[in-house]
Parts: structure tokens; sequence; C-alpha cells
């Protein structure tokens, strides 16, 4: 079985002093986690798409999705994140254990509720690469030169661009072995490995790539909005 796991656990601290989670800003005339949603609530192979946000933003949720795709309600799980992404991602595997049992060949395809822009071939191909590798993370290749400093002030090293990625999400997983790996982790480790698919990575396990798209953006800072507000207004008229 397949899940769509959608990541709305954040409260968007990068974004300012705003009354409410940047997932749930409008852009285009509807919120942010309402066109993410769409994207992955059109791909039939999912068995259910998880959402999960915080607790108190629950009820808004379903009502969103209530008032947006009314269609789509029997077929979304709104549930509460967690205190870390990582965190929330288990909470997702947790619910799927209780509901449905976890096997060998159950897949997530976790997403950032703040991507609103992924695709729908991305989504496919997350589908497929993590059925066929176990783990798969979504990358494009690095515009930009990444310059590495350990310490802030001083350069420490200049990787060659050709083989820089930036990451995006999706990331998939096999659930279990996802499962599996992260509780293998000191508290230590759990602290720093914010990205799933760096658990996968440090237990020397293989993420295969999968090609992102420059649009794919995260909304993180309010410039990132302006971007999205232009985007869309973009795709109105095209
Ligand atoms: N996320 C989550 N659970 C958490 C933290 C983050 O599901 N405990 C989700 C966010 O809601 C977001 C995605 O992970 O969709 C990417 O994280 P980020 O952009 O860092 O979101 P925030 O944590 O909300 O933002 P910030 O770091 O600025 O506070």
């Amino acid at each position: 079985m397949i899940f769509g796991v959608i990541l709305a656990g954040g409260i968007g601290s990068r974004m300012g002093n705003v009354e409410k989670p940047k997932q749930y800003f409008i852009i285009g005339n509807k919120p942010i986690i309402v066109h993410t949603i769409e994207k992955f609530y059109v791909n039939d192979s999912f068995e259910k798409i998880i959402v999960l946000c915080p607790n108190q933003w629950i009820n808004h949720t379903k009502n969103l999705i209530k008032k947006y795709i009314p269609g789509a309600v029997d077929k979304i799980a709104v549930i509460e994140g967690g205190s870390t992404r990582n965190e929330t991602i288990m909470n997702s595997i947790d619910y799927i254990e209780k509901e449905y049992g976890l096997e060998e060949d159950t897949i997530i395809v976790t997403h950032d509720a703040v991507r609103p822009f992924v695709t729908g071939r991305i989504i496919e191909d997350n589908i497929h690469y993590a059925r066929e590798y176990g783990a798969c993370d979504t990358v494009i290749p690095a515009t930009d030169t990444i310059v590495e400093s350990r310490n802030g002030s001083i350069v420490s090293s200049i990787p060659d661009r050709k083989t820089m990625y930036q990451g995006q999400t999706p990331q998939s997983f096999r659930a279990g072995k996802l499962k599996e790996l992260y509780y293998s982790l000191t508290p230590e480790e759990k602290e720093i490995l914010s990205d799933a698919a760096k658990i996968f990575v440090m237990k020397g396990e293989n993420v295969h790539l999968v090609q992102g798209e420059v649009f794919n953006i995260k909304i993180t800072y309010p410039y990132d909005l302006k971007v999205a507000e232009a985007m869309i207004g973009e795709s109105h008229q095209g």
C-alpha cells in the first residue's frame, strides 16, 4: 500500500511574526495546504492521504478540506504532527501501523505542505523509485556553487558543483524500514537529523535520486510567498 504523507506540523517561524502557520496562507484563491493536498488527491495510487498538523489546527484543516475538496474527505486523515519534522513522519507511520498494519512494501511519500507546486510526474517517480529501491529523494542540480564553512567565517571546502544537488520533497520510503532506522538512532543523532533521507544515508542504505523541478519551491520566507503568488498568477493566465 502507498500512502501520501503531507507534513504540515510546523509553525513557520521564519515567516516572521504571523498569526497562523504559513501552510494556511492563501495563494491564488485557496490555502497553500489545499493546493498541495490536491496534487496528491488526483493520484489514484494512494490508499490514504495523511495530513499532519499542529493539534490546534486539526479542525481548521478538516474544515478546509470539506470546503475546497469535499470529494476527498474520505480519502484524507488529518492527525497531529510531532515536535520535529521526523517526529511528524513517525506519527504518520504509527497511524498507518494502527489502521492498516505495516507490510514490507508499505510506502510513504512524504511531502512538505508548503511545496504546492509539486507535479504529478514527481509524485509518480517517487512511487516508482521507492518501490524499486526502498528510498528516494527529490533533488535538482545545484545552480550556485556550494561553499562549505564549518565555523561560519572561513571556507572549509568548495565541492565540485557537478556532484551537488539541492534537496526538495517528496522523499519516499519503505515505512517499516524508516521506522526501524529512526529508532536505532541515538538521541543526539535524532537531534541533528532533520532530513529523513539522511537517516538512510547515515545507516549506509541507498537513496535513489528523483529529478525535481526548479519551480517546486518551499515557501519559507515572506519573499517566497511573493514568488508563489506570481507563479500562480502565471498559471492562471497560461
Ligand atoms: N513540519 C512538520 N512538523 C514539524 C516541523 C515542520 O510537519 N514539527 C513541516 C512544515 O509544516 C513544513 C515542512 O515540514 O511543511 C518543511 O519545514 P519548514 O519549512 O522548516 O517549516 P516550519 O518548521 O513550519 O518553518 P520554520 O522552520 O520557519 O519554523
